[in-house]
């Protein structure tokens, strides 16, 4: 009998990695994917811890899930509600405990027991807590990908974090680092080349720390040589982690597109020793440029914190020249949100929220005036995209160029799941219009 499943997806790409092979675990249950909730029988939060924000959206789609349980309810239905993820990993038995109609939770390393959770949950009436740290055993049960991502791919091959930074809540969610063997990897992404993929983003919390049998350069070398893959891309990066072999097979293997997302986090040395980060500015510098010698078209992309523990505005100051100077195609920046068991959480410099405020709001101005430069300068020129998406008007396509760019495009359907020839005409804050030439 087929059941209908929902699974809402917060947080980052290993999270909706992660919801992709949720489904693939119940498939032979008989669980079918569906995109709302109020027609499901069970329901999963795969949730994400990272900033207060995340955390508080959870409950607040709790609170309407409950009342969807309780309608069905009434009506002699049953619905099973998760929570798995991060969150989940976080607050396990408490979740339960404020809010008792969710009936399992589990986090990111132990969803390949699902079949399990679920009969366990139906035949106690929920209660259901699973948070082993067990991506050896997942990876080794996770039955094989469904062919159901389309031409862009996500493909986890890195979990966890060993670094600590002292801000984040990953190494406590994910757990350790484990790189997935070398094998493994390449039979995973051509199945999802056979199953339509072009292209395909090497995914881990620390992905230029993968250390299978090879580097991330040799995985990304050997992925190369799959016909019918286009693009390669990877994230999310540690600058301490980007080896020699890392940044020069940038400049020699052309299926690795010109875009890197490498968080620097802040631009100043006080504040990144104590955010752990073990770097310096210098490092940063000298990656980015090395990088532009072997690939001068290379597009970055980082993320910031403001207002962290401490910070002067001369530390943020720093900051601000740090992105003058790199100049970002794309930047993520974040308040400084304290996370409960982090060690910068119970430091007692906290800056004021009204501080963090201003200093984001001009982080933001400088780096949309960035962007939209960036996007400012395709304009006129010709350039390949992957369409993967419908836009948000009728007839509208959307895909991703090489680097990165988002590109709308009107009518053209015809394109859809291939790469084209774009004309660029028109480019703005979060994207470039233009037209299919070929
Ligand atoms: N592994 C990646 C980051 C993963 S978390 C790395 O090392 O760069 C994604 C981003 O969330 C981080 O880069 C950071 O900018 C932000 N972040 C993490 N913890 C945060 C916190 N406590 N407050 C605000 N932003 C945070
Ligand atoms: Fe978090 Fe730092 Fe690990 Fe990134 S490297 S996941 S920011 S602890
Ligand atoms: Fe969030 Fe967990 Fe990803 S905390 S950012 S979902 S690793």
């Amino acid at each position: 009998m087929s059941k209908k499943l929902y699974i809402k997806t917060y947080g980052c790409q290993m999270n909706v990695y992660d919801t992709v092979r949720m489904h693939d675990v119940m498939a032979p249950l008989g669980y079918t994917a569906s995109d709302s909730y109020e027609d499901a029988d069970m329901v999963i939060l795969n949730t994400c811890h990272i900033r207060e924000k995340a955390d508080e959206k959870v409950y607040s789609d709790l609170g309407r899930i409950r009342k969807e349980k309780d309608k069905k309810k009434a009506g002699g239905d049953k619905m099973l509600v998760a929570v798995g993820g991060c969150v989940g990993q976080a607050e396990g038995a408490e979740i339960i405990k404020r809010a008792p109609y969710v009936d399992m939770v589990f986090g990111p390393q132990s969803y390949h027991q699902l079949p399990e959770m679920v009969t366990k949950a139906i035949r106690d009436n929920g209660g259901v807590v699973e948070l082993d740290f067990a991506p050896v055993d997942k990876f080794d049960r996770l039955p094989e990908v469904s062919n159901s991502q389309g031409v862009s791919a996500f493909l986890s091959v890195q979990e966890g974090c060993d670094k600590f930074c002292s801000f984040c809540v990953v190494p406590y969610t994910r757990g350790a680092e484990y790189s997935r063997p070398f094998n493994d990897v390449l039979v995973e992404a051509r199945k999802l080349v056979d199953g339509g993929a072009k292209e395909i983003t090497l995914l881990g919390q620390n992905v230029n720390a993968y250390h299978g049998s090879v580097s991330l350069a040799g995985l990304i070398d050997a992925l190369a040589q799959i016909n019918g893959l286009e693009r390669i891309r990877y994230m999310t990066s540690h600058p301490r982690d980007m080896s020699d072999d890392l940044i020069a097979i940038h400049g020699s293997e052309k299926k690795l597109m010109p875009f890197l997302h490498l968080p620097v986090q802040s631009g100043s040395d006080e504040i990144l020793k104590k955010m752990n980060r073990k770097h310096k500015a210098e490092l940063y510098f000298d990656i980015v440029e090395r990088l532009r010698k072997v690939r001068p078209d290379i597009a970055m992309s980082s993320d910031f914190i403001v207002g962290f523990p401490g910070e002067t505005d001369e530390n943020f100051e720093d900051t601000m020249n740090l992105i003058r100077k790199i100049g970002y195609a794309s930047v993520y920046s974040f308040k400084y949100s304290q996370r409960p068991g982090t060690p910068a959480a119970v430091d007692e410099n906290q800056v004021p929220e009204l501080v963090k405020q201003e200093r984001l709001a001009r982080l933001q101005a400088l780096v949309h005036e960035q962007q939209t430069a960036f996007n400012q300068s395709f304009v006129g020129k010709t350039i390949k995209v992957l369409f993967d998406r419908d836009g948000k008007f009728d007839g509208q396509l959307l895909g991703k160029g090489e680097h990165m760019q988002s590109v709308y495009v009107n009518g053209g359907g015809a394109v859809r799941g291939t790469i084209a020839d774009v004309k660029v005409t028109g480019g703005f804050l979060n994207s470039v219009t233009g037209e299919v030439v070929r």
